[in-house]
């Protein structure tokens, strides 16, 4: 059930919300500021070490030397924590890895930050979302 609520900003604080609305596509406020509360909740999930759900994004060059060896060992590391991983080929050298992952954050984190410092890894990014409990 949705309910209503009325919030009182300064001006120019509203002003900037509204450039933020705009540049970031929102048709009104009130779906903006939802997402702003939703975001700050799961961040707040992760920093408690609940149960949460990632993806990381791993960009790199498979003729690296054992990398593609490594990034496996890993995942059999924590593979209590990986939902499914997916490889793509983006050119003749550069390979995307995709893992979802899921389970307490500091493991999912833990696991995230061993895969990003593997050397060779041009580009590794955690997305930290969660499964919404308790979130709508
Ligand atoms: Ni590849």
């Amino acid at each position: 059930m949705l309910k209503r609520f009325s919030v009182s900003l300064e001006e120019q604080l509203l002003d900037q919300f509204d450039e933020y609305i705009n540049a970031h596509s929102y048709s009104n406020r009130s779906e903006a500021v939802r997402d702003l509360i939703r975001a700050r909740l799961i961040n707040e999930q992760w920093e408690q070490d609940s149960e949460v759900v990632g993806v990381v994004s791993l960009v790199y060059d498979h003729h690296q030397a054992k990398l593609q060896d490594r990034i496996t060992e890993v995942q059999h590391d924590y593979y209590q924590f990986i939902t499914s991983s997916t490889h793509v080929h983006m050119d003749h050298h550069n390979c995307l890895e995709v893992t979802i992952v899921k389970g307490q954050a500091s493991k999912v984190r833990e696991l995230a930050e061993r895969m990003i410092a593997l050397r060779g890894v041009k580009s590794g990014n955690l997305t930290m979302t969660s499964t919404g409990d308790g979130l709508h």
